[in-house]
């Protein structure tokens, strides 16, 4: 009897530790700090592949030494610690980051400074922009999806309009 239940607690533990372990890999994984180091704020983002490799190599992300990778090698190669041109978490701001890549479900890709991570930003949905985005991409082809980059003009517009209405 109490090797059964010590043998169930085994098993509640181990299950508690999985999921931990999936959820930090699932979230936390990608982030790394010296990313917030490298950011730029730029006024525009490449939107075709031959402006992003230009950028991308002016940027020199492969060159950086980052200590995130290690444990991010251990599993099968999957981000890359690379250039992206994202929008900020405000959608007022493009930005220049090397950070690592990450897969992004419908969304415009955005470099969070306080997690020092590319995540979805939950606010802008671009699979209802025109064009639409996929629901599933690499968050280092952002520069599919201009839309997003466009958000960040009306955003900024709409704030003008309304500061100097105030003035
Ligand atoms: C973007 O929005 C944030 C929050 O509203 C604000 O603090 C920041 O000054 C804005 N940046 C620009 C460039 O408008
Ligand atoms: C990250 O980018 C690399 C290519 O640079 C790609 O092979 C990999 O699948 C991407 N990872 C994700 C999560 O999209």
């Amino acid at each position: 009897m109490t090797r059964f239940k010590r043998r169930n607690d085994f098993c509640t533990l181990s299950l508690l530790v999985f999921t931990i372990y999936q959820l930090e890999k699932s979230m936390a994984f990608t982030s790394c700090e010296i990313s917030v180091l490298t950011v730029n704020y730029v006024n525009q983002c490449p939107t075709d592949s031959e402006s992003w490799q230009l950028a991308a190599k002016r940027m020199n992300c492969e060159g950086i030494e980052e200590d995130c990778q290690q444990g991010i090698r251990t599993e099968s190669h999957q981000f890359v610690f690379q250039y992206h041109c994202v929008i900020n978490v405000w959608r007022n701001e493009t930005l220049e980051v090397c950070a690592f890549n990450r897969t992004i479900l419908g969304h415009c890709a955005e470099f969070n400074i306080l997690g020092s991570v590319i995540q979805d930003n939950y606010y802008a949905d671009c699979t209802k922009h025109d064009p639409p985005c996929p629901s599933v991409y690499n968050s280092a082809e952002a520069y599919k999806y201009k839309s997003c980059y466009e958000l960040v003009q009306q955003i900024r517009r709409k704030t003008n309009t309304i500061s100097s209405a105030k003035r």
